[in-house]
C-alpha cells in the first residue's frame, strides 16, 4: 500500500479528532465540562476504548447543512473494558453542532445498543446536546423514537447507564428515562420537556433553567435522576463504580470481588445500636455500614424519599441491594415516593440478578389526604407488586417495628423472603401499642374508674404481647431471632445458602404492573 493512503487516513483521523475546533473546545471546559473524547477515555481502563463509526456522515441538506461538516456526527461511539469488562459506550459531542442528534447521529447510537445487545455488554451514554437537529426535521426525531425503541428492547436484558452532562432538552429527554440508571453533574447539565423561555410564553411562570431542571431539582424532588456528581471526573468515577455492582447482562450473575472484609466477624456495636425507647429515631445507614463489606454502601436516590435508603454493596464480595426504612426520616414510614423509589429499585435488581436484603423498621404508612389523594393505594401497590414478583434471593431483617401492611410491603414471608431474620428488638404486629389499646380495650378504658392507668397497663400488656418477634417467629414468618451481633455472618451465610435459588413462575407476556 501506498503510504500516501496511510498518510491519508491519519490526517483524516486527525480531522475527525479536532472535533468542534479550538475554541468549541475552549468554551467547552470554560463552562466546566470535559469533551466527549475526554470522557470517553475516563469512562475506560487505560488504552481500551476502541473508537467505531467515526467517518460517519450526515445527509442533510436543508438550511446550508450541506456545508457542514460534523466530526464523528456529533457523538463518539465505541466499546472498551471497564475493570477488565466490556462495556459500550456513546458520547455525544457538544462542540459539534450542539450534540445535536441528527438521522446518522442517531444511527451511531443505535449500532452501540444493536452490538451491545448481541454480546451481552453494558451501555452507557453521555448525553450534551443541544436535542433533535433543527435542521434534520422529522428525520431526527425518528432518530430519537429508534433510540426508544431500542431502549425498551434492551430494558431488562442489559444494564443501560445515562449520565447527563450538558443540557438535554425536549422529548431527548425519554431515552435516558427509559435506561436503568440516570446521573446528572452538578451545574452543567439540564433536562426538561419544555425549557424556561416556553414556561414564561405558555404559563407566564418564571423559572430558572437550574431550578427547572438542574441536578438538585431532579434528584431531589422529581426522582428523574438517580445519582448526582459534583463534576464530569466524579461522574464517570461513579458509573465505573455502579457498573462493578452489575452483571453485563441478565444471563450472568454480578461479579463477585473479593473485599478483604472478614464475614465472620461479630460486630458487638450492633448490640447496642438500637435506642431503649421505640419512638427514639437513629440513622439506618449505621446498621448498614456495620453489615456491609468495608461499610461501602453505594447509595441509588439518597437525596429523594428520605424515609427509605436504596443501594447497592457487597457481603462476602457478593453484590446485593439493599432497601431499608430510614426512622430519622417521617419515623420510617412508607409513602408514595418511597414506594416508587423502592419498587423501581427492587426490580432493577430483580432484573440483574441481585440478592436484596430488606432491613425493616416501618411503622404504617404515613397518613393523610395528601396521600390518599395522591394515589399511595396505586403506589404502594408497585413495591407489593415488585417484591412478589422478584425471583432473586430475598432476605428480610427485621430490627424494630413491623406494622401493619408496611410490615407486608416490605417483603414479608408472605411476599416471597427466602429468610426472614429479626433482632429481639423486633415488633410485629398489625399496629402498635398504643393505637391497638384504644381499639381493643376500647371498653375496658372508658370504664374503669382511672382511664389513663388502665391505657397505660393495657399498652403494656398489648407490647408485652405482640412488640415482640416471637408471636411471628412461633408461626414461621419468623425463621430465626438472632442476636443483632451476628448479623454480618448470618447474612453472608444466607446469601451462600441462597445462592443456587430457582424460582418459575407461570407463563405469561408480561405482567401488569400497577404503575
Ligand atoms: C441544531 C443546534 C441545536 C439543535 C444547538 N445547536 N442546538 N443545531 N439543532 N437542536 C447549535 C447552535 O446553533 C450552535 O451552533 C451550537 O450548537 C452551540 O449552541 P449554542 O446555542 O451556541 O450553545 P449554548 O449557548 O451553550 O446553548 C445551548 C442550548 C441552545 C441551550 C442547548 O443551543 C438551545 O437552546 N438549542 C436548542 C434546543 C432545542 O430547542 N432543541 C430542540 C428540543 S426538542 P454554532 O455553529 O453557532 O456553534 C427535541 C425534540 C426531541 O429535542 C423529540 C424526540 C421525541
Amino acid at each position: 500500500m501506498s503510504i500516501n493512503k496511510i498518510e491519508d487516513l491519519r490526517k483524516r483521523k486527525a480531522k475527525i479528532i479536532e472535533a468542534g475546533g479550538k475554541k468549541r473546545i475552549e468554551k467547552q471546559h470554560e463552562s466546566g465540562k470535559l469533551t466527549a473524547r475526554e470522557r470517553m477515555l475516563l469512562l475506560f481502563d487505560e488504552n481500551t476504548f476502541v473508537e467505531l463509526d467515526a467517518f460517519m456522515k450526515h445527509r442533510c441538506t436543508n438550511f446550508g447543512m450541506e456545508k457542514v461538516d460534523a466530526p464523528a456526527e456529533g457523538v463518539v461511539t465505541g466499546y472498551g473494558y471497564v475493570d477488565g469488562r466490556l462495556v459500550y459506550a456513546y458520547a455525544q459531542d457538544f462542540t459539534v453542532v450542539g450534540g445535536s442528534l441528527g438521522e446518522m447521529h442517531a444511527a451511531k447510537i443505535c449500532k452501540v445498543m444493536d452490538n451491545a445487545l448481541k454480546v451481552g455488554a453494558p451501555v452507557v451514554g453521555l448525553n450534551d446536546s443541544g436535542g433533535a437537529r433543527i435542521q434534520e426535521a422529522v428525520d431526527a426525531l425518528s432518530g430519537y423514537g429508534k433510540i426508544f425503541f431500542k431502549n425498551t428492547l434492551a430494558s431488562g436484558v442489559i444494564p443501560q447507564i445515562t449520565a447527563i452532562m450538558g443540557p438535554c432538552a425536549g422529548g431527548a429527554v425519554y431515552s435516558p428515562a427509559l435506561t436503568d440508571f440516570t446521573f446528572m453533574v452538578d451545574q452543567t447539565s439540564q433536562m426538561f420537556i419544555t425549557g424556561p423561555q416556553v414556561i414564561k410564553t405558555v404559563t407566564g411562570e418564571e423559572v430558572s433553567a437550574e431550578a427547572l431542571g438542574g441536578a438538585m431539582t431532579h434528584n431531589s424532588v422529581s426522582g428523574v435522576a438517580h445519582f448526582m456528581s459534583a463534576n464530569d471526573e466524579v461522574c464517570i468515577a461513579e458509573i465505573r463504580r455502579l457498573l462493578d455492582f452489575l452483571p453485563s447482562n441478565n444471563m450472568e450473575n454480578p461479579p463477585v470481588f473479593e473485599t478483604g472484609d472478614d464475614v465472620n466477624t461479630i460486630v458487638e456495636a450492633l448490640d447496642t445500636l438500637m435506642p431503649d425507647n421505640p419512638n427514639k429515631a437513629y440513622d439506618m445507614h449505621d446498621i448498614i455500614r456495620q453489615i456491609v463489606d468495608n461499610g461501602d454502601f453505594m447509595e441509588y436516590m439518597p437525596h429523594y424519599a428520605k424515609n427509605i435508603l436504596t443501594g447497592f454493596a457487597r457481603v462476602g464480595g457478593q453484590s446485593i441491594g439493599i432497601i431499608a426504612n430510614q426512622p430519622k426520616f417521617l419515623a420510617g414510614c412508607l409513602d408514595i415516593n418511597a414506594s416508587d423509589k423502592s419498587g423501581r429499585f427492587i426490580r432493577t435488581c430483580d432484573a440483574f440478578n441481585i440478592p436484596l436484603l430488606n432491613i425493616v423498621d416501618v411503622p404504617g404508612f404515613l397518613p393523610g389526604t395528601t396521600q390518599e389523594y395522591g394515589g399511595i393505594i396505586r403506589h404502594g401497590a408497585k413495591m407489593l407488586y415488585a417484591y412478589s414478583e422478584a425471583t432473586v434471593p430475598k432476605i428480610t431483617l427485621i430490627v424494630r417495628k413491623a406494622y401493619g401492611g408496611a410490615y407486608l410491603a416490605m417483603c414479608s414471608k408472605d411476599l416471597g423472603a427466602d429468610l426472614v431474620l429479626a433482632w429481639p428488638t423486633a415488633e410485629i404486629a398489625v399496629m402498635g401499642p398504643q393505637g391497638a389499646a384504644n381499639i381493643i380495650f376500647r371498653k375496658e378504658i372508658s370504664e374503669a374508674t382511672d382511664a389513663a392507668a388502665e391505657r397505660a397497663k393495657k399498652v403494656q400488656e398489648y407490647t408485652d404481647e405482640f412488640a415482640t418477634p416471637y408471636k411471628a417467629a412461633e408461626r414461621g414468618f419468623v425463621d430465626d431471632v438472632i442476636e443483632p451481633s451476628a448479623t454480618r455472618p448470618r447474612i453472608a451465610d444466607a446469601l451462600n445458602m441462597l445462592s443456587s435459588k430457582r424460582e418459575t413462575r407461570p407463563a405469561k407476556k408480561h405482567g401488569n404492573v400497577p404503575l
